[in-house]
Parts: structure tokens; sequence; C-alpha cells
């Protein structure tokens, strides 16, 4: 455990952004991290890097969450609760779960970033979010530096939210994860259109967790840049959900918008996610409106400026041709964003961290 000085952070974030660190320090156990703990206390956690976009160099100590472990804690018959450090690769660990057979992370397959980023931001994909997996999330509190477990429900999950991003936004250090997984009877999830086509492509009957996962990656890979070949940090909006008066409004102008109908007090895009929720609670209707279509739209799909630019397969991805700066890229989703809001009245919000 050694403080470092000077260190470039391009290999440390998906979008391949050439900031420094001032200083820099590997984290290697929970111990290690409750040492650093008692003397510091105002730094930046880097963890997978999957989610951020670093538009100047970080003055604070950067620490840089590396802590490793899968543990089958029990299981009975039909679950097994699987804790997770940190620092694991996630899709390293959907990989080892379908080794496994432990089922409800195939759909995930794929996604950059560590496992302990995952609740703060609820990854979803395809149909299934990381919070219908979670059993608990143990997070460590900077200020007294105890840990503290919050179950499922004390996360306070939406779309891409959380209570990590709101009322405990940089109280906590997240350093666990636990994970409830199928052992048999998997609940598959292959509602979503391109699953479906993937699997009838290749002709599969009896489908399996692994059959999903590769039908996912599949389709991801045929999507989505590589963040090893093209920098970029997956989606950088969020999906936009308006109200039953603009969305009535917009469809009269532009007969082709796509759209999904989601209940709900709060904006939110997948609407498997709300179905059960909304039984409990008064809802309206909303509309979502995929925020790569309105970016489409507005003509920037593949255009590129300097090495900042649109993916040309999926216009909600931001991407570094190479030397990019943060800023540049910044600049890019700003101009974006008045795009959308001159032509549709739609706010796109950022569902990348700006640093
Ligand atoms: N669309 C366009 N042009 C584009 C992209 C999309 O018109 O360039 C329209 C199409 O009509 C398409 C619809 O948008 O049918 C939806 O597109 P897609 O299925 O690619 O999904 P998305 O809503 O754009 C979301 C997540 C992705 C996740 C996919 C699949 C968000 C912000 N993004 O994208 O998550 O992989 O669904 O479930 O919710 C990520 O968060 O980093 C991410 C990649």
């Amino acid at each position: 455990m050694k403080i470092q000085q000077n260190i470039s952070l391009k290999p440390y974030n998906t979008f391949g952004i050439a900031v420094n660190a001032q200083r820099y320090i590997d984290i290697a156990s929970l111990n290690e991290l409750k040492e650093l703990l008692s003397t510091e206390k105002d730094f930046f956690i880097l963890s997978g890097g999957s989610n951020l976009l670093l538009t100047k160099d970080i003055e604070k100590l950067v620490v840089h969450l590396n802590t490793k472990g899968i543990e089958v804690l029990h299981s009975d018959e039909n679950d097994a609760f699987i804790k997770v450090q940190a620092g694991e690769n996630w899709h390293v660990f959907v990989l080892w779960c379908i080794d496994h057979n432990y089922g409800g992370v195939e759909n995930l397959s794929l996604i950059p970033g560590n496992v302990g980023t995952t609740p703060i931001q609820n990854i979803g994909a395809y149909g299934v979010e990381v919070k219908d997996t979670i059993h608990e999330v143990e997070g460590l509190k900077i200020e007294n530096n105890t840990s503290k477990i919050f179950t499922n429900k004390d996360c306070e999950f939406d779309y891409r939210d959380s209570i990590f991003k709101n009322e405990q936004k940089d109280n906590y250090i997240i350093t666990s994860v636990t994970f409830k997984l199928t052992k048999n009877h998997h609940k598959l999830n292959s509602s979503y259109g391109a699953i479906q086509s993937e699997l009838e492509k290749n002709n599969i009957k009896n489908t399996t967790i692994k059959d999903i996962s590769d039908a996912v990656i599949t389709i991801r890979q045929s999507k989505l840049p590589d963040p090893k070949e093209i920098g970029n940090s997956g989606s950088f909006f969020k999906n936009s959900v308006i109200s039953k008066e603009q969305f009535e409004k917009l469809q009269e102008k532009h007969l082709n918008m796509p759209f999904y109908e989601v209940k709900g007090n709060k904006p939110h895009p997948d609407p498997d996610s709300y179905r059960d929720r909304d039984v409990n609670r008064k809802s309206k209707i909303l509309y979502k409106v995929p925020a790569g279509w309105l970016v489409e739209q507005c003509g920037f799909k593949g255009k590129r400026f300097g090495d900042a630019g649109v993916h040309k397969n999926q216009a909600l991805v931001l991407v570094n041709y190479g030397n990019a700066t943060g800023k540049e890229i910044w600049e890019l989703a700003q101009k974006i964003q008045k795009a959308v809001l001159k032509k549709f009245g739609i706010a796109l919000e950022a569902e990348v961290n700006i640093i």
C-alpha cells in the first residue's frame, strides 16, 4: 500500500481520457481501505472507471479499489447467496456465474465496470436490472470507518439510480455486494426482441442461461463499441421519460417516434421493472422515448468532431477515437443536449458522472 505521484489515469477509465492523479493508491483489501480511511478523508474513489468522464486532473488522492474475491455464503435447494468484493470485474463475475450455473445476471453480460459500482447506478440491460439480483450491499462509512449493510430495499433502487447517488452520495465506499441467484428453475428473461431473434437465428430450443449470455454478448458486440478498442462509457445519456401531454404534442409532429408506455411518478424507461411496484402506488402513464433516437434525429449519429464522436451504431454512446479530452467530449454532449432541447423540448440527462 503505497501512494504514487503523478499517475496517468488513461488506463483506468473506459473513455481512455488522459488526465493525471497527483496522488494515487491501489487498495487490495478491506483492511488496507480501513487503514487508509483512518488517516485520509478526502479522496476520489476509482473503481472500474466505466461510468466516468474525467474533464480535469484529479487533485484529491485517487483510491483505486482493487479488492478481489467471490464467496458462496450459503445456498439452499433453490438459491445461492454469493458475496463479491467490490473490485471484481463485473463481466468476469457474470461468466463465473454462468460456469457455476447460477442464474439472474446473464442478461447483464459484457457490461464494463466493477461489481462495487453496479448498485450505485443500478446497471441494466435487456429487460433486467442488477437490483433484481442484489440481496445486500456492504458499505464503509467514510466519516467513521465502520461498515454498514444495506438491504435491497434500503438501496432505494430506481432506473439508473439508488440511494448512493442521492441521500448517501459520497458517504459510503461500497466494499462488497451479495447477490441472490437461482441454482435451478432459472427465470429466463428472453422477452427483449433482439435476444429472441438471436436465439431463433441459432435455432436454440431449450434455452439456458449460457444461451442468453451468449446472445447478449453477440448483440452488445454488434451495437456497442468495445472500450478496449474505442474509448466510451456505454450510454452517455439516460433515456427520456415524458408526460402524456408532451408526448402527444411531439407525436403529432414525429409520427415515427419510438416510445414505450411506462407507469410511475418518476421517469423510468423500462416497463418490466415497473410492473411489480405499480400495483401498490398511485401512478400515471408516462412515455419513454429512447434518447438514442432523439440524438440520431438531430443528425449526430456517426458524427466525429476531432477525436470526440457519436458512435455509428448507437447514437446514445459518445466515443473517444484516441486523444479526445474530457472537455471535448463534454462539449459535444452539451451540443447534443442543446440540439435535442431545441428540436424536441426534451432535456437529456447525462447518465455518466462528469468529474
Ligand atoms: N434508437 C435509435 N437510434 C440509435 C439508438 C437507438 O433510433 O442510434 C432507438 C431505436 O428505436 C431502438 C430504441 O432506440 O429500438 C432502443 O435502443 P436500444 O435497444 O439500443 O436500447 P437503448 O434504450 O438505446 C438501453 C440502455 C442500454 C442497454 C439497452 C438494452 C439506457 C440509457 N441504455 O439503451 O444500456 O444496453 O437499453 O437493454 O437505459 C448503458 O447503460 O451503458 C447501456 C448500454
